[in-house]
Parts: C-alpha cells; structure tokens; sequence
C-alpha cells in the first residue's frame, strides 16, 4: 500500500461514503496515512464509528464518522454543512458507497431496481450535488467516484448494477467537463472483482457463486480476487498532486481482467 512516503494529503479534508468497511475502509486508510482528515460518510453507524476509532489510533490522524444515507439528499446534504462547519472546506470527495445483488435481469422486480439506483446512481448524484457549490467557491477540488468493472463491459446477474456503473462513468466525464474551469476534477477508479461483502454476497446464491469462480479464473495476475488495499492507492493518486492534470479519466483496478481501449 501507498505509505505516504511518495504522496502527501497532509491537512487536506476527504469525504469518502461507504468508508466503514471494505474498499471504502481501505481508502479512509490511505488517505490518512499521507495525513488527510477524513469523514466517514456511512449508513451503518455503529461499523463506521468502530472505523473511525480504529483507523484514528493506527495513523494519528482526525478521521471521523458522520452518519449519511446517500440516497437520501437531506441527509447528505446535513453531512456536507457538518464538515463545512467543522473544517471551512471540502478537498476531495470519493464516492464509494455501493450496494449490489446477485440476480439476473428477468428475475429482478422493479422495487429490486429503484433499490440499486438509489444507492449506486442517485447516491453519487445527491453528495456531487451538495459538495461541488463548496469546491466552485474555493476553486479547487477533486473527485473520485467508484464504478466498476461490469458497467464498462457488462456482468452476469448485474444488469442494473452495472447500467448504474456505466451512469456513474457518463456523468463523471460530464462534471469533469462543466467544472475544469473551477479546477475541479472528476475521476473514476474502476475496480474488478474484489474481496468485501458485496463479492462474498454473490455466493449466496449456486449460480452467482460460479459466476465469480469463472471470472476469478481469467483473472490474469494471480487468478484471484483484488483486495480493497490494492484499490485505495489508485483512489489516492487521482486525487493527489501527481494526478493534476488528469481529468474526465476511468482507471480499471481489476488484475488485467478486462483490458479496455
Ligand atoms: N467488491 C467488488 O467486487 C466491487 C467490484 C467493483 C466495484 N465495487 C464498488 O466498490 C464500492 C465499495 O464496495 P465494497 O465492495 O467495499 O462493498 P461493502 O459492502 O464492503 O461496502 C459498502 C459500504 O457502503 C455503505 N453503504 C451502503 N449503502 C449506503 C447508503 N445508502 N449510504 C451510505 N453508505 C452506504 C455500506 O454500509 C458499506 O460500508 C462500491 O461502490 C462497489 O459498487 C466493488
């Protein structure tokens, strides 16, 4: 993992949703060992204040829990004022927080769909739309929104999850282009298949459970899963100084799984 030795966020204020556990858990490490403060931006209280303790104590740094739901725009919007006010700004916001199923698309019901939207889509949509007002007024800012690998090249049993993955990618371009002259930037880290709940969640069901051991045979590096530390150092590079010139960009994260042009 990326030390902090080569990349510095000393002082800088990082939101990263879904930060309590798994990928989210393992960027909220990352940035604060290059000395960011973090927020943690979860739904699951109890799991994001175990975090925030836990991770304070390893790096020394401030890193707190602020409760959100995603999906919900007041909720998120109460989260963005709360760092306002407690940090007078926004640096980087990462967009972490997903949620997924396994289960093929004729077999989803349209209450299954407004589920993966909210909290995939629209959840991406509600934080840009309360923290970019904050990174036009101070002219700098950067985001880094976390799709994935099936909404670049589609994936069995996630046609919903993957067509919001592909939304996220569209609309990242889009801001990167209405916000470059705010010195803004827009990135997104596409992971492959990866060791956390949502992957371990696909073997609750046989067909989901071979769907994952077929792909993680083709993994080219390794024949396995990615873990959530080997995607936190792409995160924190698109949002350190080295990346200031990248922007509107997917980086795939995936062990050489799909190779895109
Ligand atoms: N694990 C994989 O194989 C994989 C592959 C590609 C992309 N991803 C993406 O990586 C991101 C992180 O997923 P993960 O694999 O670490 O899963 P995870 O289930 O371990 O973590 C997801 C986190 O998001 C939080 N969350 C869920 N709904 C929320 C809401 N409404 N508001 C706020 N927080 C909410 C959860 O509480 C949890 O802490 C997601 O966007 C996911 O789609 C994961």
């Amino acid at each position: 993992m990326t030390r902090g030795d080569d990349v510095t966020m000393k002082e800088q204020v990082v939101i990263v949703t879904g930060g309590a556990q798994g990928i989210g858990r393992a960027i909220v490490t990352a940035f604060a060992v290059t000395g960011a403060r973090v927020i943690i931006a979860d739904i699951n209280e109890a799991a994001a204040a175990a975090t925030a303790v836990a991770q304070r104590q390893a790096t020394g740094q401030t890193i707190e829990a602020v409760p959100t739901d995603v999906t919900n725009v007041e909720s998120v919007q109460a989260m963005t004022t709360q760092v306002i006010d407690r940090f007078g700004r926004i640096d980087v916001l990462v967009n972490n927080a997903g949620w997924d199923t396994f289960s093929l698309f004729l077999d989803t019901t349209p209450a299954l769909w407004q589920k993966l939207v909210a909290i995939n889509f629209h959840g991406v949509l509600n934080t840009c739309y309360t923290v970019l007002p904050q990174m036009v007024k101070q002219q700098s800012g950067c985001v880094v929104n976390i799709a994935s690998d099936a909404g670049r090249g589609g994936s069995m049993g996630e046609a919903v999850y993957a067509g919001c993955k592909g939304a996220i990618i569209a609309f990242s371009k889009t801001i990167a282009r209405e916000h470059g002259r705010d010195n803004i930037r827009v990135n997104v880290v596409s992971p492959g298949i990866t060791n956390t709940a949502i992957l371990h969640s696909f073997y609750e069901t046989e067909q989901g459970g071979k769907v994952i051991d077929a792909i993680t045979r083709a993994v080219p590096l390794g024949r396995r899963p990615g873990e959530p530390e080997e995607i936190a150092p792409a995160v924190l590079f698109l949002a350190s100084e080295g990346a200031r010139y990248i922007t509107g960009q997917v980086l795939s994260v995936n062990g050489g799984l799909t190779m895109m042009g």
